[in-house]
């Protein structure tokens, strides 16, 4: 077992360059078994779900090569319709195979998926959504079992606008026979990237990022060249690293307008943020007002940055209200930041944070990806050693993240726990 140590209290100062999106890549590289030949994915971020991904892709039979930041996929030699279940349950993006599966061979054998623990996550709006498109779908030993005679398109509307729902209906709408319309569709960039993917292997697929998207199926699929957009959470992150340590940092290769809700929330604290065409720059001079943060679907508060977010209104002057309105317990790792010395209180959704003038470090756990980050933003702020265990997580979503820290002058590394 690895564990992450960081000596804090050193500013960040320096230019990072973040990776591309995990979640929109790990909804591409599903997508490209669609296509009758290769896709090649180029800024992929190497990361652990992406690795779990291609073995996946590799056990149902597909044709994958890959370097560090870029794979081909060919699924024309595909044949296997189910998915396994003890790779699947590492991530919740396994879900994706529902979709693709279906629209690919009209079958589809897929476990109930696995990813971070941060509420109940049901899949009930995928499901409604693939029987409305002529999906028969039952449940059995764990498994989600579909099949279909053929996919005909109709009018679906979600009752919240789901991401990964909104994805997988867009997957298996592409080759369905007419048109089919999402209403309240999520409007996440994952969303428009998947979307622009799959129009350049031949999909016809409209409206992606407003609430309402068309699919008109088409017949076949074909290979394309797809690059991946920047990931918005690892900007993010290095945002709050970055005004943790009163820094300054030049955040390189993002699209600004995908980060405003988290820019304009910075701002209104004091944080100075400078855009360009593709960059931000992250000034801090450690006087940071409290704000009230609610999480809410894209173009609201991402709540995947509501956990690193919360490190900075526990050093904020005044008293922060965050709620969290997508996952019902997505606080659990607030207990960890009460161990380096933060004042929080949880009521259901609420958390109330008051702010303090340090927090010291101590050994904290990883309870999920984002809850990692924000241990990892703590820890960069906090006075001493914090020890970051369940790191796993981190790994998952974060590409070299410790030696992306570091070159901005973090002092942090990794040990196995036999080194200790
Ligand atoms: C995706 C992202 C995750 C991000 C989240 C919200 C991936 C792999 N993961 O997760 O990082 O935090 O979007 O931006 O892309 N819901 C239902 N029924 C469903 C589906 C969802 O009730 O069938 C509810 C969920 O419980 C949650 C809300 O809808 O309360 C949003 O979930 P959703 O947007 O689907 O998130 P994920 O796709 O799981």
């Amino acid at each position: 077992m690895e564990k992450i140590i960081i000596e804090g209290s050193h500013r960040l100062v320096g230019e990072v360059t973040i990776s591309g999106a995990k979640n929109s890549a790990l909804a591409i590289l599903t997508a490209a078994i669609l296509a009758d030949s290769k896709c090649t994915i180029k800024n992929l971020p190497d990361i652990r779900d992406i690795a779990y991904l291609k073995e996946l892709l590799l056990q149902m039979g597909a044709k994958v090569e890959s370097s560090k930041n870029a794979m081909t996929i060919d699924g024309s030699c595909m044949s296997k319709h189910k998915v396994d279940n003890d790779l699947a349950k590492k991530m919740r993006a396994s879900y994706y195979f529902l979709g693709a599966l279906l629209c690919k061979f009209k079958n589809a054998e897929v476990p109930f998926p696995g990813g971070c623990d941060i509420g109940v996550r049901p899949i009930d709006l995928h499901i409604k959504g693939l029987e409305a498109l002529g999906a028969n779908i039952k449940i059995s030993h764990g498994m989600i079992i579909a099949s279909a005679t053929e996919l005909v398109g109709t009018e679906i509307y979600l009752d919240f606008a789901s991401v990964g729902a909104t994805i997988n209906i867009m997957l298996a709408a592409s080759m369905a026979k007419g048109v089919t319309t999402i209403e309240n569709a999520a409007k996440e960039p994952y969303i428009v990237d998947t979307a622009n993917f799959l129009n350049a292997m031949g999909a016809k697929i409209t409206g992606a990022g407003t609430d309402i998207i068309k699919i008109k199926g088409v017949k076949a699929l074909h290979g394309c060249e797809h690059t991946i957009i920047p990931d918005q959470m690892e900007a993010g992150t290095f945002m709050a690293a970055a005004a943790a340590t009163q820094g300054d940092v030049l955040i390189k290769n993002i699209i600004p307008t995908h980060l405003e809700s988290i820019s304009a929330k910075l701002r209104e604290m004091g944080i100075e943020i400078t855009e360009s065409e593709d960059s931000l720059r992250v000034k801090s001079n450690g006087k940071m007002k409290a704000v009230n943060i609610k999480t809410l679907p894209y173009p609201g508060f991402p709540t995947d940055m509501q956990q690193p977010m919360s490190v900075l209104l526990a050093l904020s002057q005044g008293t922060a209200i965050i709620t969290e309105s997508i996952f019902e317990s997505r606080f659990k790792y607030l207990d960890e930041l009460k161990r380096m010395g933060a004042k929080i209180s949880v009521e259901g959704r609420v958390a109330v944070i008051e702010g303090i003038k340090r927090l010291s470090g101590a050994p904290v756990f990883a309870t999920d990806l984002r809850a990692g980050a924000a241990m990892v933003v703590a820890g960069l702020a906090a006075e001493g050693q914090t020890e970051i265990s369940n790191i796993e997580h981190i790994d998952r979503g974060y590409e070299r993240l410790e030696d992306k820290l570091r070159s901005l002058g973090a002092k942090i590394h990794r040990i196995n726990v036999a080194e200790e």
